[in-house]
């Protein structure tokens, strides 16, 4: 009886009784493993971390912490001293040997990282050749994994130093290539003056600040008041877990040329996944207001929504009383629908809504 990989087909053994010709399926550790790594990209893929590299190349990144607190990979302790291997301190860790009084040095890699990717890395800004075809990712056929002390001579720790620099020269092609592709993928560009980037932790003190304004707070139903550093950080969580759920950025800060907030625009991700239908909300910090911007804004976005999230059908919900809103609304192509009564409470009181809504049907997408 034979014993077979079921997914490559490869023979991975025999059992009595031998001239039986029926056969044991069972899997071979390459296999294992590449499906581990399948599992691992799908997953990956769900959550929006692939990235795609200028050479077509798809992979992830992920490095854990060892013993610093700050990660920073690339950094190296050579017996007792920190060093991240770049040419510029090369003198320096050669006068670090020098001072070590033992012949022998303790190497420790104090952060792993591994980078999987479909295929090897080409030199950036290489231009894809056109007759390659898409690349299959089938699990990682490079691998790096640092996170190991060793003890060696003090020739073999200047080449882990040499080789490092090698490493990280590499990491830093790929980490810079990462955080264009990101950028690119993340950014909507509106016109020369304004463009949304999703909300970061570090705008949390603009959040502050803007939100410190009443006027927003009584036309708004889910932004609480008087706004808080803890306020802002749930809602960046809450931006992140819209994020996973949905596969791709819900909420973005309206930035004006020097990539500050000057207020936030987003989905509010309660329609079913898969509905086609979303509901959008908005607020613009005070000193902003009346200069057309949140026209700009609402009108690139839903095309946007249209093209990229396949959305049929975009939803303003608005406090009956906030007449500058209806008006944004119907300068963007938004229809009134109906007056919804007693639609919201908020402070004890029930406020009307406007209901404004435009369709896939009422634009024209270029
Ligand atoms: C509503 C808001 C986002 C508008 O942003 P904005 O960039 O100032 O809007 P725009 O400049 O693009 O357009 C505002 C329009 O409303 C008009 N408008 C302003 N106040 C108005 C009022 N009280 N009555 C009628 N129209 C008004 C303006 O004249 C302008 O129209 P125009 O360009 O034809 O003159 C901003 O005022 C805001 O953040 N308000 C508080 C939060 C909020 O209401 N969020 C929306 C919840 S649904």
């Amino acid at each position: 009886m034979k014993i077979i990989c079921s997914w490559c087909k490869k023979l991975l053994g025999e059992k009595e009784p031998s001239d039986d010709p029926s056969e044991i399926h069972a899997k071979c550790a390459a296999c294992i493993e590449k499906q581990k790594h399948q599992e691992q990209f799908q997953k990956k893929t769900e959550s929006g971390q692939i990235i795609t590299l200028e050479n077509g190349s798809q992979g992830y990144i992920s490095m854990a912490g060892k013993e610093s607190p700050k990660l920073s990979f690339g950094e190296i302790d050579f017996s007792g001293k920190v060093f991240f291997a770049w040419d510029k301190k090369r003198k320096e860790f050669e006068k670090h040997l020098e001072t070590l009084s033992m012949d022998e040095v303790n190497v420790t890699w104090l952060h792993s990282a591994e980078f999987h990717i479909d295929k090897p890395l080409k030199r950036r800004g290489r231009k894809k050749e056109k007759e390659e075809p898409p690349p299959q990712v089938e699990g990682p056929k490079e691998d790096i994994i640092w996170n190991c002390t060793v003890r060696v001579s003090k020739d073999t720790a200047l080449q882990i130093f040499d080789s490092s620099i090698q490493h990280n020269r590499r990491y830093m092609e790929l980490l810079a290539d990462m955080t264009h592709n990101w950028l690119e993928r993340e950014t909507i560009p509106v016109d020369s003056e304004i463009f949304l980037f999703p909300p970061q932790e570090a705008d949390i003190p603009r959040f502050v600040e803007f939100l410190r304004e009443r006027e927003i707070y009584e036309r708004t139903i889910a932004i609480p008041y008087p706004y808080t550093d803890a306020d802002g950080k749930k809602f960046i969580e809450l931006v992140d877990e819209k994020r996973k759920e949905f596969g791709h950025s819900m909420d973005w800060g309206i930035r004006n040329t020097k990539a500050e907030l000057i207020g936030m625009i987003g989905f509010q991700g309660k329609s079913k996944k898969d509905s086609g239908k979303e509901e959008v909300g908005f607020w613009l910090g005070k000193p902003y207001w009346g200069k057309g911007i949140m026209t700009k804004v609402i009108k690139k976005l839903t095309e946007h929504a249209f093209r990229e999230f396949k959305y049929q059908r975009i939803e303003i919900n608005i406090f009956s009383f906030n007449d500058a809103s209806c008006c944004v609304a119907e300068k963007c192509g938004y229809r009134f629908e109906k007056l919804v009564p007693e639609a919201y409470q908020k402070d004890g009181k029930a406020i009307d809504a406007k209901l404004y809504a435009i369709e896939t049907i009422d634009v024209q997408l270029t």
